[in-house]
């Protein structure tokens, strides 16, 4: 049994923007760690692809390793940080270290998003801790808000902005007039951008980090292949500007709903009014909007990405295990076999905003109401822009079923006085 003054001993998997920054804070917060944890924190070893690669933080090269077994098997490790990202290793070293009883933190949505369901059996099955708040969301604390603090309320609704890179997009689009395209590159070469961009912009990430906080709120295994998913790549900048005339702004939301309908969770570019407090969150900033059947509204606002704020996030977990270490862990998590259902994108109602690009001439209006009024969707409002080959019809429609929708805009593309739709984007109501 380790003496109170025993420090802690980590080994760290991954050393690149997060890992080092979780080294330096290590190093920097030395006395304080040593006081949140009861225990002096140490590194002990750190498992890189390359040692001299560059890092925003310098590490310590003589603790490093290319060799995974040398880090695993050192027998004096109490937590292993997972910070390598991806997949593959990731998932088959997570699995390594819980097997062998050891507590993880990881920060890593895709493993826990994709693989969570494994991971936390195995941690249940050996009684290891697993942590992994900086998965969601960066330095804003949200998982262990939603499992701990909120652990006695149920949570129906959650609404965020959980990408930075597509938020600083739509951000850049809506203040300084940006096309899409300026402002993916500006966000790019701020750092901002996942290495494959795709993954942000195309709301890969942000269903990941919807699939985690679904587990968690509501306590089953979620996984991002469940959730619905629309990117932001085709957002026109006339959009922001209609958005902005009729009292919205546009954000890449990560919706999940639960009520007697049953679950619902989607990612799309959604139109919220102006006056909503996830409107006003600008440039690189994170999110989430919670609402508790007995708490009430709740929000969390923060860097959700970089590489100190996720290294906070990291080092509470390991605070947190770090206290327990001798104790059974406190969330065993074991509701996470029981698969989440979602329902289907086509049972949702929502508004949605619709551009029709249309041929103008008298009649018009008329055939397109037509249409609409066929497939029980009803309009709340109707505003034509521009004129001649220019044309334009801009509305929104009230709440109406996604199938509905589609059908009467399946019906609107086959009329020939509509030459093209280039916009339909959600619009939420409350
Ligand atoms: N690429 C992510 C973002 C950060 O833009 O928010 C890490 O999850």
């Amino acid at each position: 049994m380790a003496k109170a003054a025993d420090p802690i001993k980590i080994g760290l998997l991954g050393c690149g923007t997060i890992g080092s920054g979780v080294f330096h804070l290590i190093g920097r917060n030395a006395a304080g760690l040593a006081e949140a944890a009861r225990r002096p924190l140490e590194v002990a070893r750190i498992l890189v692809k390359d040692p001299d690669e560059p890092r925003p933080f310098q590490a310590d090269t003589s603790l490093m390793t290319t060799s995974p077994a040398e880090v695993l098997d050192d027998p004096s490790i109490d937590i292993f940080i997972e910070v390598m990202g991806g997949v593959n290793p990731a998932r088959e070293l997570a699995l390594a270290v819980l097997e062998r009883g050891k507590s993880l933190v990881t920060a890593n949505k895709e493993l826990i998003a994709g693989h969570g369901r494994e991971i936390m059996e195995t941690a249940v099955k050996t009684g290891a801790h697993v942590r992994f708040e900086a998965a969601v969301g960066g330095g804003i604390p949200l998982i262990r808000p939603l499992e701990e603090s909120l652990g006695g309320d149920n949570i129906l609704k959650m609404m965020g902005i959980v990408n930075g890179t597509t938020n600083y997009i739509l951000t850049r689009m809506s203040t300084e007039g940006s096309t899409y395209s300026e402002a993916l590159s500006e966000a790019q070469a701020l750092g901002y951008a996942e290495a494959n961009p795709e993954a942000d912009v195309e709301g890969i990430d942000a269903a990941s980090k919807l699939a985690i906080l679904c587990s968690i709120a509501f306590h089953a295994g979620f996984t991002a292949g469940q959730v619905y998913r629309e990117g932001i790549s085709r957002i026109r900048p006339e959009d922001l500007d209609n958005a902005r005339e009729f009292g919205y702004a546009i954000k890449l939301l990560a919706i999940a709903e639960r009520n007697e309908g049953g679950t619902s969770a989607r990612v799309h570019p959604t139109m919220i009014s102006r006056e909503h407090p996830l409107a006003s969150i600008a440039g690189n900033f994170n999110a989430v909007f919670v609402i508790g059947e007995s708490v009430g509204e709740l929000m969390f606002y923060g860097q959700g990405a970089g590489s100190l704020p996720t290294a906070t996030a990291i080092l509470g977990d390991v605070v947190n295990i770090a206290r327990n270490i001798d104790r059974p862990p406190a969330s065993a998590r074991s509701y996470w076999s029981r698969p989440g259902v979602v329902r289907s994108i086509e049972d949702i109602a929502t508004r949605y905003y619709t551009v029709l690009k249309v041929v103008d001439q008298p009649g018009v209006l008329a055939k397109i109401a037509g249409v609409f009024g066929e497939h029980n969707v009803s309009l709340e409002s109707v505003v034509q822009k521009g004129f001649g080959s220019s044309a334009q019809i801009v509305l929104i429609t009230h709440k109406v079923l996604e199938r509905d929708f589609q059908a009467a805009r399946d019906g609107l593309e086959s009329l020939d006085v509509v030459e093209e739709i280039p916009s339909v984007i959600r619009v939420e109501s409350d």
